[in-house]
């Protein structure tokens, strides 16, 4: 294992502000790059937001909050940097050919020895890895939305990563105050993403069949299994066709099991990607999100 002292963030979107604000707030030196610096700043005022409202609840003073923003460095070219940081995490979208030449560039601008994690929720380890010039620094690390508040870690060993990654690894998410599990084959969806969606598509089928209306298989899961949102809700907040690209990847991994429903393809197909777009499986235009039978 070895120390961490300085984490580079890359990608500053809905995971990469909330790993660079537990990073800083932990004591590491953390810097956080971006394309521009219209998208880094965007990136600032959630971490602002998010320190602001755990000032709110009584859960960290101001001081804390303000020297944590003030210890985020904002740097919107990674080759910078590179030769300075002990690890970088890597939180860039999920599209494999991004993630590989994001993995080629970290192996050419860091110090050998420099741990590079992707917090990709399903792509490979091992085919991320395969870019860089150093696969047995490259890891999985799995953080959950939202970062500041989710306690596990997924982590994952790609098919060469060292002993020594997977020990520094363990190390920052005990540092963190979180939880690892640790997936010892690289296998697509990793433990989380392929159970989580195992379920989900289930729930779907069901709703397809007639068993149930979307309202009450959402409640079913919500109150039965302490589920903070049911399946169409969950697929409503985070994206319908995020829902069915995950469902292909793992189709293409693991067969028909997989296949996305045709319920969810006829509304990716129609535009209906959730709240981003107003409607997915409920419409969201009104008070209260109306289902979509
Ligand atoms: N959103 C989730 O719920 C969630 C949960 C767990 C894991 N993940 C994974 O985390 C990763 C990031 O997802 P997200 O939802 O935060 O994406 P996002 O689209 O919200 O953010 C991605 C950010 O990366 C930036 N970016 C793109 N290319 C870059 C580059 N070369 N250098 C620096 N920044 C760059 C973009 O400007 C954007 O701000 C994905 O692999 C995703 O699968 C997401």
């Amino acid at each position: 294992m070895s120390e961490l002292k300085k984490i580079a963030v890359l990608g500053g979107g809905t995971m990469g502000n909330g790993i660079a604000q537990i990073c800083a707030a932990a004591g590491y030196e953390v810097s956080l790059v971006e394309v521009d610096q219209v998208a880094l700043d965007r990136a600032l005022g959630r971490i602002k937001d998010s320190l602001a409202r755990f000032v709110k609840s009584g859960k960290m003073t101001q001081e804390v909050a303000d020297s944590t923003h003030r210890s985020i460095r904002p740097v919107t070219s990674f080759a910078d940097i590179g030769n300075e940081v002990d690890m970088v995490i890597e939180a860039v979208p999920e599209v494999l050919d991004i993630k590989k030449s994001v993995f080629e560039m970290l192996s050419r601008e860091t110090q050998p020895g420099t741990i590079l994690a992707t917090n990709t929720s399903q792509l490979s380890i091992t085919n991320i890895a395969s870019a860089a010039s150093r696969p047995e620094d490259v890891i999985g690390v799995h953080f959950f939305n939202p970062p500041v508040l989710m306690r596990l870690v997924e982590v994952i060993r790609g098919v060469k990563t060292s002993d020594r990654a997977l020990e520094t690894v363990l190390g920052l998410v005990t540092r963190l105050g979180k939880e690892a599990a640790v997936c010892k084959r690289d296998t697509v969806g990793f433990i989380t993403t392929r159970a989580a969606t195992a379920l989900r598509l289930e729930c779907l089928r069901m709703y397809e069949e007639g068993v149930a209306s979307i309202e009450d298989i959402d409640r079913a899961m919500r109150l039965g299994f302490n589920h903070p949102m049911g399946p169409f809700e969950l697929n409503d907040y985070n994206g319908l066709d995020v829902a069915y690209n995950g469902a292909k990847s793992l189709r293409e991994a693991y067969g028909e099991r997989f296949a996305p429903p045709q319920s969810l393809t006829a509304r990716v197909a129609a535009g209906m990607l959730g709240r981003k777009t107003g409607q997915g499986w409920y419409d969201h235009s009104g008070e209260k999100p109306v289902p979509i039978n």
